[in-house]
């Protein structure tokens, strides 16, 4: 049942429609452009600005010494024109006088090379200095704006990420590593550190990775990213201290980038008080640019699910991405596609990277609401304006909730171990495009899903809203994880595992006495052998009459127990079990041994999704790159039903009867919660 969560800024209970903003590129303009901007926020339905990124050198030109002045008049300026700030600590990149004077401040990179002065990003966590120079400034800005009524939000640092392989942080490391452990014995063992006599007699003999020393002991390599994620933690907290305790009221978060590699976002939401995420999805305006829109959408229900409640888009393209190989332009309607789509899974906030171009470096070409001739008078500034006012109508559908029956599981410790496995495809096992098929088969239908890894899987009680489990490729099995599955099969869940699952235990080490490990006695199935095809082999699984195409993988399995439904059509393999089903419980574990192509798992999920009661928003089924995704208070079900095709589409909406879609529009339906669409059965 969904609820309505409170707003992310006190006392705004609307959605907050903004962006980044550099007032301090333009100080020496700010008698024109700063109030020119402030007229142009207004006339584009703007209420929130983000300001202070990569402030560093404004705020602080020279040590120690502060220059807030600048900042005071433009939250001044936001504040008379009813604009939140989202104000940013501004550590994400750091003033020139700092590294000359500290260079231990300076990242040493996997290779061990020092950097110079540049860039941003690249700080070393661990340097008590960047962290004296980080409390210092946090605590200023906190002092300084503590009751100012522009604050709504702290925007900690930006987009945390890469990592530090200088001594400190090496220290730090074996630290981590000690503390994990307790001893050099469990630490050889869980690394299986006598292969290729590794075994380590003594802690400083531990180092991160390295492309010129270790890189094949899998156990540090987990170990490595595991303690670089808690590393971000930490320097996060390190961050918040001052703020949290100078203005306890004001929600901090950090912007994440949806399946950003580098740490595990799962564990960084736990500290953030609301969670945010930069997204710039690759549309290329063309038929196959719903594919961009199931991406999109994966990652906006990913970035929900890591609190479970409604979250900020901080940053998205008005327009063009610069960093994408192709800059290309949103088609009309593209623009509101993209922001509504935010809204339909869970955003609470439409925000833009940025508000006006900056004039000179690196992003000048950049999407941004004011363009270099820097009025409304243009086609990008009109459609945000659009979406302003779209926004500004739907009070109603913020701080609503997800109401999702199916949780497909997405596991950064799963992908890291996975992407680091030598066998099967060499550094292609496809983990991300594996779980975004399988999320596509439910976008197709018109299913909500929720996004879980491992960690929410073993918190007690997490399983209990969800009918439907899907968790392609689980190749790790981490503590917990096996009981609550068993558990939820058990008590009458359905349960979908794939090839390559439970092969490895957390740190790595392949489980003796047979795949799937612990998931064996449930999935009723032994995994003998995995069989790798080349790009141009395929196979086939036969299944209800059918015969889907098969790639990649396919593994050779043994029913223990499990009914066979489908079977493989070819090679030496051909006639044994491809797709099985194993009653267990009161409810049902399937096992799908192949990859497979879409076809196969929309026919598949139709029919498991339906036999496990799950219902999708409309009883017809959606056309081709159409999806119907739902928010509701549990009192009303807001559909909004997106046509991501770039020709018009005509979409079955039951009751509410047959609504025609122009290219790249998103029509919102309400209907009463819980009233199904019974037009069709
Ligand atoms: C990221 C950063 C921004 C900007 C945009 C450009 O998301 O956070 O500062 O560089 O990319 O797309
Ligand atoms: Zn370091």
């Amino acid at each position: 049942m969904c609820k309505r969560y409170p707003p992310i800024v006190k006392n705004a209970p609307r959605f907050l429609h903004g962006g980044d903003y550099n007032p301090d590129q333009w100080i020496k303009w700010k008698d024109t452009i700063w109030k020119e901007d402030m007229r142009l926020a207004k006339l584009a339905g703007i209420n929130v600005l983000s300001v202070g990124i990569f402030a560093w050198a404004a705020l602080e030109p020279e040590e120690g010494k502060y220059a807030f002045d600048w900042l005071d008049e433009i939250l001044d300026l936001m504040a008379e024109n009813e604009i939140i700030a989202v104000l940013a600590t501004p550590t994400a990149a750091r003033p020139a006088w700092m590294s000359k004077k500290y260079p231990e401040v300076l990242r040493v990179e996997r290779d061990r090379r020092k950097i110079l002065h540049g860039g941003r990003h690249n700080h070393c966590l661990t340097s008590p200095v960047y962290r004296e120079k980080t409390t210092a400034i946090n605590t200023a800005l906190a002092e300084r704006y503590k009751n100012h009524p522009a604050l709504g939000v702290w925007h900690i640092s930006n987009e945390y990420g890469g990592e530090c392989h200088c001594p400190l942080c090496q220290e730090k490391f074996r630290e981590y590593l000690k503390k994990t452990y307790g001893s050099l014995d469990a630490l050889n063992e869980a690394w299986w550190s006598r292969f290729w006599a590794k075994t380590f007699t003594d802690w400083s003999q531990l180092e991160s990775p390295a492309p010129q020393g270790e890189t094949c002991i899998h156990g540090l390599n987990l170990d490595w990213m595991r303690f670089t994620t808690e590393q971000f933690v930490d320097f996060y907290l390190h961050e918040i201290t001052p703020l949290k305790a100078i203005t306890p009221d004001v929600p901090c978060t950090t912007n994440l980038m949806g399946t950003y590699p580098g740490f595990d976002s799962f564990r960084m939401a736990q500290v953030l008080d609301v969670v945010s995420w930069d997204s710039y999805p690759q549309w290329t305006g063309t038929e196959n640019n719903a594919e961009a829109g199931v991406w999109a959408s994966f990652t906006h229900d990913l970035t929900r699910s890591l609190k479970g409640r409604p979250f900020m888009l901080m940053e998205s393209s008005p327009s063009a991405t610069n960093w994408r190989p192709v800059a290309k332009l949103h088609r009309p309607n593209v623009h509101m596609l993209q922001s509504m789509q935010a809204v339909a899974h869970g955003a609470d906030t439409v925000q833009y990277f940025q508000f006006r171009k900056s004039r000179g470096s690196a992003e000048k070409f950049h999407g941004a609401v004011v363009d270099h001739e820097g009025s409304e008078n243009t086609r990008v500034f009109r459609d945000v304006a659009d979406v302003g006012k779209r926004l500004a109508g739907m009070d109603a559908i913020r701080g609503t909730g997800t109401p999702a029956e199916t949780a497909i599981v997405y596991d950064w410790h799963n992908r890291w171990v996975l992407d680091d496995a030598k066998g099967f495809l060499q550094n292609k096992t496809g983990y991300n495009a594996a779980v975004a098929a399988h999320y596509r088969a439910f976008w197709q239908q018109g299913i909500p899903v929720d996004i879980i890894d491992s960690s929410l899987i073993a918190t007690p009680g997490h399983l209990d809203k969800y009918r439907l489990l899907v968790a392609p490729m689980l190749y790790m099995i981490r503590p917990g994880v096996a009981e609550a599955v068993n558990a939820f099969v058990e008590r009458g869940g359905t349960f979908v595992a794939t090839y390559i699952t439970g092969q490895v235990n957390e740190t790595d080490l392949c489980f003796t006495g047979g795949f799937p490990g612990p998931l064996r006695k449930c999935l009723g199935i032994w995994c003998e052998e995995v069989d790798a095809l080349y790009p141009e082999d395929s196979n086939n699984l036969v299944w209800n009459g059918k015969s889907y195409e098969i790639h990649d993988l396919c593994e050779l399995i043994h029913a223990e127990g499990a009914q066979v439904l489908g079977t493989y059509g070819s090679d030496f393999y051909a006639g044994r079990p491809a797709l099985t089903v194993n009653n267990f419980g009161k409810g049902k574990a399937y096992f799908i041994a192949a990859r497979t192509v879409p076809g196969f798992l929309y026919d598949f999920y139709r029919k498991t999704a339906g036999d496990a009661g799950v219902k999708p928003v409309f009883n017809a089924e959606l056309p081709q790159g159409v999806t119907a995704q739902v928010r509701s208070d549990g009192k009303t079900d807001y559909i909004f039903t997106m046509n991501f095709n770039p020709s018009p589409a005509q979409v079955d909406c039951g009751v509410q009867g047959v609504k025609e879609l122009a290219p790249f529009e998103t029509v919102i339906i309400e209907r009463p919660s819980g009233q199904h669409d019974r037009s069709s059965q």
